[in-house]
């Protein structure tokens, strides 16, 4: 009989990630992915399931409008302990640093099923940045019996913490498996402006002015940390703002995230200006489009910052550390925090400077081949017993 492996998602990027896991799985002769939603984040996982075609056999249901870290890791933590009760898999997989990752590895751990962590070892060294997802994810570590690590650096990460070097392997990040996949679709079915417009709701002036004119300039934006919540996306805005006074010639495109705390400043303050874009959160077909074509990003998004360097879009890191320094070395992501005059100075040399912007959108493949998930695979099947 084959072993089942429940495959735990909750937010938008632990779908991205583990859908190649689960596709991947579904092909093993001794294994039997089951996909298993938390529900953590409602619409938008919601709407990234039905990008990869994916139906969770199992949802929780679990999000709360508002909800608190404490009531959610609660909420997490009881449910899967009964799903795991009921349904004994004999492994389960989370995915990076959300409060369904720590919970549900928890959980797991307390029912004696083994853990395994894809995209393991990722680390800033500061516990309050990204907050709570440092404490997440380094939590999660001990508690895992496979930790897939993305690169070297992740698996050095977890040696230095004193992690059992058999539980680690390094295995690529699966979100350039889910990237190659979506982008081979889009050629295949010939993706283009007025179709990615329509379904995600872009404004026709910005459809025509932007993304109908090849190099006509435009920068997209994303941003969701609670360490920026407050005076930094205040900031984010300001910079936004004058981004475009000082460029007239810049379009911004701005999907803004569902969280209530980042909806309602930008909203104020960015709501009224004509040459920036407010939209819904985007499908991630639709994302990957828009990444390829942008000028360049800004962002505080950890996937973004490891889809870059495959797809050449510099990226202004909207946060102080990141624990993805592969695309720093790369050239493609630069660190500029949320003060204003940082970020404006380095949008300035991008739109600017010609050799620069060459530079840092140089194609670079740090997390991977695009086979990540095969790995995963394979580990499983020759380990788990
Ligand atoms: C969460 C993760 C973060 C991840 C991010 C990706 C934690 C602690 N944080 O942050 O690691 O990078 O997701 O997006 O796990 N909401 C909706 N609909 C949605 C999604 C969110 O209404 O589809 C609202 C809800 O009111 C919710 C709030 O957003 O209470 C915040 O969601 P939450 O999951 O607590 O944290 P995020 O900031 O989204």
């Amino acid at each position: 009989m084959k072993k089942t492996v429940a495959i735990i998602a909750g937010t938008r990027p632990e779908c991205v990630k583990m859908a190649p896991v689960y596709f991947e799985l579904l092909k093993s002769e001794t294994l039997r992915p089951v996909f298993v939603s938390t529900g953590q984040h409602r619409q938008m996982l919601d709407q990234t399931l039905a990008v990869f075609g994916l139906k969770p056999e199992y949802d929780l249901n679990l999000m709360q409008p508002g909800q608190t870290l404490p009531d959610l890791t609660g909420r997490v933590l009881s449910a899967m302990t009964a799903w795991l009760a009921e349904h004994k898999p004999d492994a389960v997989l989370v995915q990076g640093d959300t409060t369904t990752v720590l919970a549900a590895s928890l959980a797991a751990f307390y029912a004696r099923i083994p853990v395994g962590h894809v995209e393991a070892g990722l680390r800033t060294g500061d516990m309050a940045s990204p907050f709570p997802e440092e404490m997440n994810r380094r939590l999660t570590s001990p508690l895992a019996r496979w930790n897939f690590c993305p690169t070297e650096v992740s698996k050095a990460n977890l040696m230095r913490e004193g992690i059992d070097p058999a539980s680690c392997s390094v295995t690529g990040n699966s979100v350039i498996d889910a990237l190659l996949r979506v982008r081979d679709r889009q050629k295949e079915q010939g993706l283009d402006a007025a179709a990615v417009a329509a379904k995600v709701g872009i404004p026709e002036k910005f459809t025509e002015r932007f993304l109908k004119k090849p190099g006509a300039p435009w920068v997209l934006v994303t941003g969701h940390r609670r360490e920026s919540f407050g005076g930094g996306f205040e900031r984010i805005c300001e910079a936004i703002n004058r981004l475009t006074q000082e460029h007239p010639e810049v379009g911004v495109l701005y999907p803004v995230h569902l969280n209530p705390q980042v909806q309602e400043p930008v909203k104020r303050l960015l709501g009224d200006n004509p040459r920036v874009a407010l939209v819904p959160p985007a499908a991630y077909e639709e994302f990957v489009w828009l990444m390829d074509r942008c000028a360049f990003l800004l962002s505080d998004s950890g996937g973004v910052q490891e889809e870059a360097p495959s797809l050449g879009k510099p990226v202004l890191v909207l946060r102080e550390t990141t624990e993805r320094p592969e695309g720093v070395t790369a050239g493609t992501c630069t660190l500029v925090g949320t003060d204003p005059d940082k970020i404006l100075a380095e949008a300035h040399r991008l739109l600017g400077d010609r050799a620069e912007y060459a530079r840092r959108s140089a194609l670079k493949n740090p997390y991977g081949d695009g086979h990540t998930a095969r790995r995963i695979r394979e580990i499983l099947e020759e380990t788990l017993r």
